[in-house]
């Protein structure tokens, strides 16, 4: 039977959405269906005409599995259960949005999301009796029950490119550079990244750290006859009195953001190094996805698909153990995954005598 389904995506944008909507729409062709792309998130579906565009695998012929961004656009902001209004007022404006998706006359719709947008997307699925999957993007790669989600490989390359840049001004300055990344609440870009790009201090905001002990490394690298030090730094992580680093955006958003400057004044001060920082911010987002990105991309699409086909709603295509998977999306909402200090690669930063702040 054919069918007509609808595709968004929701939340920070990340490389590797294009690619997964691309999956989608050609999966979906191959079976007959029809695929409706839903602009903006569900800001799409608040105006009186929902905001859509009819999406056909030709459209994909060209650039756009190579391109980072999404072609449908997003939004992180605006709760529709707690709207904020021009007046400064909050409204309930989910209704508008589960009317959006019936004059639509959807089947089903894919979410492409994180955490955050799966909450509010399963809140609107239940209200309206709208049959969604969901497609797990995030650069931060916090989501439940999924070893990977889209964005995170491109996002963790994009950083250990960033330290591969740094380190020969390092060593031509004799410096200790700072590079803080994104990730939202969990260390996993700052981890990973670090590793690969051979950081001599991780600090993560699942670890404490204690500023001797980075100073003791950083004495440690310069005794063994080495002028430069790299350190990655989480964005989230805190100062020793536990205080937060934000900055306040437009309309009072708050972000995460200048740890790293804070760093680098204690650490100048208490090894005397010439400290730099480098913030790495949307950079990380908007590169071309990296191969592992699309393949994970393709191959989520094509489960989203193939979990319509089979009628299971309310599920989130997952990466587990070498396998495409299928979870409760209330499960790996439930289960958010920040750095395990049990983690290989916790372990595999410690043995190869990398600081985390701690030791
Ligand atoms: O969740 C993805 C993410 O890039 C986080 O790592 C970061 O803290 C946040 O989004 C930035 O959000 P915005 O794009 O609104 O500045």
């Amino acid at each position: 039977m054919t069918k007509k389904i609808g595709i968004l995506t929701s939340g920070g944008d990340c490389a590797g959405l294009n690619a997964a909507i691309r999956a989608v729409v050609h999966a979906a062709h191959q079976k007959g269906w029809e695929t409706i792309g839903i602009l903006d998130g569900t800001a799409g579906l608040l105006c009186e005409v929902p905001q859509v565009r009819v999406l056909h695998p030709n459209d994909f012929d060209g650039n756009i599995l190579r391109q980072g961004g999404t072609i449908l656009g997003t939004t992180n902001k605006g709760n529709p259960f707690a709207f904020p209004m021009p007046d400064g007022t909050l409204k309930d404006r989910s209704y508008e949005i589960t009317d959006g998706f019936k004059k639509l006359g959807l089947d089903a719709v894919v979410g492409i999301g994180g955490d955050g947008s799966f909450a509010i997307l399963s809140k609107l699925a239940a209200q309206g009796n709208i049959n969604m999957v969901g497609i797990p993007k995030t650069i931060d790669n916090d989501i439940g029950k999924t070893e990977a989600s889209i964005g995170f490989d491109t996002a963790v390359a994009v950083a250990t490119e960033a330290l591969d840049r740094l380190q020969p001004t390092a060593a031509s300055h004799d410096r200790v550079m700072i590079l803080e990344v994104m990730g939202r609440d969990a260390g996993h870009i700052a981890l990973n990244a670090g590793i690969a790009g051979g950081a001599d201090i991780i600090l993560i905001p699942e670890i404490k750290y204690d500023l001797d002990k980075i100073a003791a490394k950083i004495a440690r690298v310069k005794k063994s006859g080495r002028n430069f030090a790299l350190m990655v730094v989480s964005e989230a992580v805190k100062t020793e009195k536990g205080e937060k680093f934000e900055m306040t955006y437009y309309g009072g958003e708050k972000r995460y953001g200048g740890i790293g400057q804070y760093l680098a004044g204690k650490i100048a001060d208490a090894t005397e190094s010439e400290t730099r920082v480098t913030v790495l911010g949307h950079v990380q987002r908007g590169s071309p996805p990296t191969c592992n990105d699309r393949l994970l991309a393709s191959a989520f699409g094509a489960k989203a698909v193939d979990l319509i086909d089979q009628k299971k709603y309310n599920r989130m295509v997952a990466w587990q153990n070498r396998q495409i998977v299928d979870v409760a999306i209330a499960d790996a909402i439930a289960a958010y995954q920040e750095v395990n200090l049990n983690d290989t690669l916790v372990q595999t930063a410690r043995a190869l005598g990398i600081c985390l702040g701690d030791k």
